[in-house]
């Protein structure tokens, strides 16, 4: 029995009944070939940054502990960069941005690995992975062999990807090959980094300025999973109908939007949960963020059962409130 509690950024004690770090392929192939993989329920972790245990896990937890990070090829505008499926996300990020290659720098800070970032296709300020991403490789569990995914086979959408619906549970993410770019096209649309840009009276931005800007505004905002329990945002924002939206826009005209896919709109999470009264409520151990009313923490011996029992309650109100479906962003398990 090993406790999972270091292992997952809402700090939730629950026990694996097996536990493996895997620091090879070679390793996770001879695990396969010898059946240890299976023959029982079995879960891959990467950093722990996107899930919730609602009880133990009576199965087979496989840590993604691969490391290394090389350039595979470049030319006078890009250079691609693969990156072990173990490596920690931020550290990817400040690699790049010491080297000055842009892409990713927008999406510093995010906790987790390299190997879980495309599984949800990581975003934040107006860039997905699925921007930079070129492709990936991964072990199928069930043959040992190394398959490669490219960005189109990847189906990546809004926190989706092929590996949470067809591909589920079906592949280790060994490898992700980023594609970025020597010239760097820097993407501040997203308001707030502009805002702060502006402040810090920087009217040419490098990539570094770029994401210390991020930094600045993801550390006042989310809180640091090391000081207080989280996984980030714990929902999706939810897309609705243009028309859902323009009704509930005539009742609540500071509801803001963004454009989604097929003509549909994304509205924040936060927003409704923050209208519905949770903003910095705390029930005990656990409660929603004082400052992003769609991160929901665990002040310390907060149990999983405690938190999906809010996250329920939160989509109930929401629903009576606004008829809008909220659902989780986190893997609950
Ligand atoms: N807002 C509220 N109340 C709050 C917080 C925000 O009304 O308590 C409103 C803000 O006024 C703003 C809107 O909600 O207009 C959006 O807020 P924010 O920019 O903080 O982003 P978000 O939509 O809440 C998403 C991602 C974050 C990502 C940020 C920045 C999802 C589920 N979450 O949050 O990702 O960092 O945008 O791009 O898409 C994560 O996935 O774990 C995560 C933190």
């Amino acid at each position: 029995m090993t406790n999972l509690l270091p292992y997952n950024t809402f700090g939730i004690s629950a026990l694996a009944s097996q536990f493996v770090e895997v620091n090879s392929v070679l390793q996770l192939q001879n695990l396969i070939q010898e059946k240890a993989i299976l023959e029982e329920p079995f879960l891959i972790l990467g950093g722990g940054s996107n899930i919730l245990f609602i009880k133990n896990y009576e199965g087979l937890v496989l840590k993604n502990n691969l490391k290394g990070i090389e350039v595979s090829r470049e030319n006078e505008n890009y250079v691609w960069l693969k990156a072990a499926g173990g490596e920690v996300w931020h550290e990817l990020v400040m690699f790049c941005v010491n080297k000055n290659w842009g892409g990713i720098e927008n999406l510093s800070l995010i906790p987790g690995t390299v190997g879980a970032a495309p599984m949800q296709n990581i975003g934040a300020y107006g860039v997905e992975i699925k921007d930079t991403f070129e492709e990936l490789e991964a072990i199928n569990i069930q043959t040992g062999e190394l398959e490669k995914f490219n960005n189109e086979q990847c189906k990546f959408g809004y926190r989706e990807s092929i590996f949470k619906h067809e591909a589920k549970g079906r592949y280790f993410i060994t490898s992700v090959t980023f594609k970025l770019n020597k010239k760097p096209d820097l993407n501040t649309s997203y308001g707030d980094i502009e805002t702060l840009l502006k402040e810090w009276h920087i009217a040419k931005p490098t990539i570094a300025d770029v994401s210390k800007a991020v930094i600045a505004i993801r550390q006042s905002k989310l809180p640091d999973p090391v000081l207080l329990g989280n996984a980030g945002s714990f929902f999706k924002n939810p897309v609705i109908e243009f028309s859902v939206f323009e009704k509930l826009q005539k009742n609540n005209p500071t509801l803001k939007s963004f454009p989604a896919a097929d003509g549909k709109v994304k509205i924040p999470a936060a927003w409704l949960i923050e209208q519905a009264g949770w903003k910095g409520k705390r029930f005990e151990n656990i409660g929603v963020h004082e400052k992003q009313a769609l991160v929901l923490v665990n002040y310390g011996g907060g149990t999983g059962k405690e938190l999906i029992d809010l996250a329920y309650k939160i989509i109930d109100s929401v629903k009576a409130k606004f008829g809008v479906a909220l659902t989780p962003e986190v893997n609950i398990i």
